[in-house]
Parts: structure tokens; sequence; C-alpha cells
């Protein structure tokens, strides 16, 4: 019998004792042993007759072989990992925050454990994305990922595309659904897509990416506006994770994009996650289905437990490890160019858009037809497109175009991207 230990009961600890509880699941002679939560009052009732501690040590007291670590965050979860593999224990988390701090680290220690530490449901929910990318693609020298990562952000965008839904009242319904982190701020600021893009980066490219160097712009100031005005052009606002290997170092951003309508990440609604990778030999290769939520996440984690299970002798060597020991990539995006959707308030409409040809050399600007686009807009808005700009000239050409006394305000910037 293999021996389970279970850190948390929340929504995805909950998935996990379900599949677990499943007959076909049980003939693998796999039981939980223990559950560690918080609170014992809160879940008496809700725990399956399982034994439930407040205690990390009489976890690490039972004969456990698995930690399955399904807290979230990364106090005092780092720690509670840290020590299961120190005392030689397997460890299956879906923890990004965890992993993209600290999963090189944690790696490191499985391996002079001669354990291992699996992490599949840290990144796209319950696609099979950490184990393709380092095993089946290993024949690859892989060039991009793109990917909408985070089911939040893509269920709030959604809502708000599909029937008008403002931002608030789409966010709460994604929360009401289990999909959102504790913090919502992780999600809509993109932080959550940035960690999930490090950890999908760094076991692409070799190299550690660490998510405090990837640009990060979240979902907050996209308004129906925006959106309809997307819809109007042909494209869907999406929240896109992309990361590009060339030969000076990796470009990574995480930031709302509006996609060609036709390309297929711009199809993926609601929860579903996406990832497209790029290999030299295999050419593009798309991941898509469930992101977040309790069972898809739950099937993650159970398939890395089977894995364990299974496949356990002779595997605890760095080459089969996911996040082997790599040097720290060089992550700067200042020299790649994007398409930029930009509307503004002009003081003076005529100068303003004088200002905007002597700013940008090759835009557009767009006059919205009020019928077609099916809703009012203030009219009183500049509404245009730059073309080919680079990052690191764009926000000096913003500043100028302010400091020129003919804007008011920006209203929006969104990069647009086609899919190559
Ligand atoms: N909050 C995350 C999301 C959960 O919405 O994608 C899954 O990682």
């Amino acid at each position: 019998m293999v021996k389970i230990g279970l850190l948390g009961c929340g929504t995805i600890g909950s998935g996990v004792v379900e599949l677990l509880g499943k007959e076909w699941c049980q003939k693998q002679q796999l039981s939980i042993e223990k559950i560690l939560v918080r609170n014992l009052n809160k879940h008496n009732s809700t725990s399956y007759g399982y034994k439930l501690t407040n205690n990390f040590e009489d976890i690490l007291k039972s004969d456990i072989d698995i930690v399955v670590e399904v807290m979230g965050g990364t106090d005092p979860a780092y720690f509670y990992v840290k020590q299961s593999l120190l005392q030689g224990r397997h460890v299956v988390t879906a923890n990004k925050d965890l992993i993209a701090r600290h999963g090189m680290e944690l790696q490191k220690i499985a391996h002079q454990n001669g354990v291992r530490l699996l992490f599949e449901a840290s990144v796209g929910g319950g696609i099979p994305i950490i184990k393709p990318l380092s095993e089946s693609l290993a024949a690859n020298n892989i060039t991009e990922i793109r990917g909408i990562v985070n089911g939040t952000t893509n269920f709030i965008l959604s809502r708000m595309g599909n029937s008008g839904r403002s931002y608030e009242t789409a966010l709460k319904e994604a929360q009401q659904l289990g999909y959102a982190e504790a913090s919502p701020e992780a999600d809509v600021q993109g932080y959550d897509a940035a960690r999930k893009l490090a950890i999908l980066s760094s076991i692409a490219f070799q190299e550690s990416v660490n998510y405090e160097d990837i640009y990060i712009e979240g979902i907050t100031n996209i308004t129906n506006d925006d959106i309809s005005l997307a819809k109007y052009l042909g494209y869907s606002i999406k929240l896109l994770a992309l990361s590009r290997r060339n030969r000076h170092g990796i470009m990574a951003r995480v930031s709302p994009v509006m996609l060609k309508n036709a390309v297929p990440l711009a199809q993926v609604a609601d929860v579903y996650n996406a990832i497209i990778v790029k290999g030299d030999a295999v050419g593009d290769v798309l991941f898509f289905g469930q992101g977040a939520g309790k069972l898809p996440t739950a099937s993650a984690v159970v398939g890395d437990i089977f894995d364990i299970v299974r496949h356990n002798i002779g595997s605890c060597s760095p080459e089969n490890s996911a996040l082997q020991d790599m040097p720290l990539a060089k992550v700067d995006m200042a020299d790649s160019k994007s398409d930029f959707f930009i509307r503004l308030k002009p003081t003076h409409r005529f100068d303003a858009m004088n200002e905007v040809a002597g700013q940008f050399q090759r835009f557009e600007f767009v006059f919205p037809d009020m019928v077609k686009l099916g809703k009012a807009i203030d009219q009183n808005q500049i509404i245009f497109i730059a073309y080919g700009v680079l990052e690191k000239d764009i926000q000096q050409r913003i500043a100028l175009l302010k400091s020129s006394g003919k804007i008011e305000s920006i209203l929006s910037i969104i990069r647009m991207e086609e899919e190559l």
C-alpha cells in the first residue's frame, strides 16, 4: 500500500480526495493516511472519514510515501515541502508560487534524497504540459511559448465580451466558481500567469527564468469599450503569456493582447487555458483544456501520484527532472516590437492627431461606425493603431504625447498580436 499525506483540503485537496476515492483509483493500492488542515473544526464534518491533523509533524511521523501539497502560497508550503523531501518523501504539488520561486532548489534536494518532486498541476490546471515539455518534446530546440494560462482572467474577459458584464461582476462570478486565487490580485494583475510562464520557460529554454524579471501587465484597465472595439476590428482581448528565445536572451511578458479572431488562442474561452509550444523539429503543438477548478487540477495531481507509483525506480536522477540545474536567464523585452491599439482623450482633437502623426511612423486612425459597433462610446476620443513599435520606445512616445498639452488622458494601450 502506498501511503499519502495530504497538505491542505480546500478546493483542490477535496478534489484529490474525491478522485482517489474512486474505485479504479483504489485498485492502485493508494491510501490517504492523514490530511493536514489549518482549522480542524472547519473540516471535521467534511473529512470523508480520513484522519485530520493540524500539526505537520504528524504527517512526517506517519509512514507516508508521498506528500501531496495543495495548500498554495509559499509560507508554510516551502518549509513543509522541503522537510518532506529532506526526510525522503516524494512530493507532488500544485503550487506555482512555490515552484516559480523555489523549484530548482527543491528539485535538487529531491535528487539528493533519492525522491521525486512533481508539479504537473502547477501550470494549466488539468492540461498535461510539464511532462510533455520536459520529456515528450525533449528532442526540440524550443523557441517560443505562448499561452492563456490563467483561467480566472480568461473567464472574466470572456464574460465581459459575451454578455457585456462589468469587470467587477465577472470577477465575483469567477470567485464564486472557485477559479480565483485567495487574493484576486494574483490573477487579475497577471502575477499568477507570470509564475506559470516562468516555470514553462525555464523548462523549455533550460535557463532559469525568474518570474520577477518578466514584464507583467494585468487586465484591470481593460474596459467594456476596449472589448467592443476589439470585436469591431475582428479581435479578442486575452491575457497572453509569451516568451521567446533569441540570440540575445529571453523575451518574456504577460499582458492583455488583442488576438485576431481567426487564430486558435482567440477561440479559447471561459476558464479554458491553451498553450502553444514552438519546437524546431515538431513545429507548433497546441495544448488545450480546463486551466483551473477542483477536478481538472486534481486530475493533474493524481496523475503525478500515479507516475511516482508506477515509474519510481531509477527516476530520481537530475537528468530526469523538469527543472535541472540551470543558469539564470537574461530576460529582457526592450528590443522586441509590437503593434499597439491606443485610445486617448484629446484636449484639441486635430492638434492631438498631429501629435500622434509626429510620434509614430506607421500608424492608422480608427473611426468606428457606431451602428456596426453596436454601442455608443464617447465620440471625443482618438483611436489609432501604431505598428511595429519597439517596447523600449513605446513609453517614451506616450510620455511625449502626454507632455504636448494636446492630450487630456490616455484611455488604453493594448498590444496587438497576430500568431505566426
Ligand atoms: N487562479 C488560477 C487560474 C488557478 O485562474 O488560472 C489555477 O492555477
